[in-house]
């Protein structure tokens, strides 16, 4: 790879990751689990790169939160030892790979039925490991989890009896917090969040089982949920970057923003039409809550990214800006997972100094 030391030298797109931001959004983050007495467990698949990894760990997690299996073997493959799957793993190659991970690290995964309990479980019979198990429940996001106490408590009752598999806590995850109207339903809904969560634990408790892990929410309602007692760990993803969705959601300011799309303006077809030569390829065509367009151009809030086709960005801007073809724009996505999930690789930046290109090696891992 060319050895690039300056922004400028980059072609576009690319993708900058600002480290000084990026290190204080996990320094954040480790603060406020820290006060609240929880494991911070990253979920990876916000940048699912193996630099930003360690990054966190070394910042105090005990280990990853990942979606999918192939994401856990690729952090696996890079040294990684403590991951958690918060996703239902279906299907027998599948159920083998899981095994095969159990095999060489440390590994929990999330469950909702007992269809998915009693595969995993086989394999892990057949393999003579026991795989650790975080039951789901909905916590109001109205996907995933089981939907009531009693259905948990039956699941949980199925278990005893099966080989391979051990509860070994709950899941929840506040995912409509992002239809909250603002910063204090975002807070109400992590509460509840986690208030669910530890009566569902206290319930199984009661009748015996142990549960001893609670693993709830993201960003930015996973700190709210974390201060509710008995809550053992949080899973918070995008708060490594943050994103413009995360800024509307009151999560964080623009400046907090780490990860940018440097792109070119490559025609000026009219006084108010600028494109860039970024589309939905390169930011993908994700929304932002409660906000048209797609991204925002750093310090230049009068600018509006209005439409995206695959490699073209039309931006309008106003009638008189002196913004000529060739004009490097870094933008800020709508929403930095999906956007990382486009692009092998990413400048991590001081100031306009490239200190690092890494490989975004979790890339398109979605089996
Ligand atoms: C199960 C689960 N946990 C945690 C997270 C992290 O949430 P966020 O990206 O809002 O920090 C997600 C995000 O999709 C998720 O699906």
């Amino acid at each position: 790879m060319v050895s690039v030391t300056n922004i400028a030298e980059l072609e576009t797109p690319s993708l900058l990751i600002d480290v000084d931001r990026l290190d204080a959004n996990i320094q954040r983050m480790a603060a406020i689990a820290k006060a609240a007495g929880v494991d911070l467990r990253p979920h990876a698949k916000t940048h699912k790169t193996p630099e930003i990894g360690r990054m966190q760990l070394a910042a105090g997690s005990p280990g990853l939160t990942v979606a999918k299996l192939g994401e856990a073997e690729m952090f696996a493959d890079k040294g990684f030892d403590n991951l958690f799957i918060a996703y239902p793993l279906w299907g027998e190659q599948k159920w083998e790979r899981l095994c095969r991970l159990a095999d060489r690290i440390t590994v929990r995964v999330a469950a909702d039925s007992l269809e998915v309990v009693e595969g995993i479980s086989r394999t892990a019979a057949r393999h003579g490991i026991r795989i650790r198990v975080r039951l789901e429940v909905d916590s109001g996001a109205g996907r995933t989890g089981l939907q009531s106490p009693e259905q948990v408590l039956e699941l949980a009752r199925r278990m005893e009896s099966l080989p391979g598999v051990d509860l070994v806590g709950l899941m929840g995850y506040g995912g409509h917090s992002s239809a909250a109207p603002d910063i204090d339903g975002v807070k109400q809904i992590g509460f509840q969040e986690g208030r669910h969560l530890v009566g569902i634990a206290e319930m199984l408790r009661a009748k015996g089982f142990a549960v001893p892990e609670l693993t709830v929410g993201g960003t930015p309602s996973g700190p709210y949920a974390a201060q509710i007692k008995g809550v053992t760990e949080i899973r918070p993803g995008t708060y490594v970057f943050s994103d413009r969705t995360e800024v509307v959601m009151g999560w964080s300011n623009l400046d907090q923003c780490a990860l940018t799309v440097q792109v070119t303006v490559v025609s000026r077809p009219t006084a108010t039409r600028a494109i860039i030569d970024g589309g939905s390829k390169t930011f993908s065509s994700d929304a932002a809550v409660r906000s048209p367009g797609f991204g925002v151009v750093r310090g230049h809030p009068d600018f509006s990214i209005v439409k995206l086709n695959e490699e073209h960005g039309m931006m309008e801007v106003p009638a008189g800006t002196h913004l000529p073809i060739g004009t490097r724009l870094q933008v800020i996505p709508n929403h930095a997972c999906v956007c990382m999930n486009l692009h092998d690789r990413v400048a991590a930046v001081r100031g306009d100094q490239v200190e690092a290109i890494w490989q975004v090696a979790g890339r398109g891992k979605v089996q």
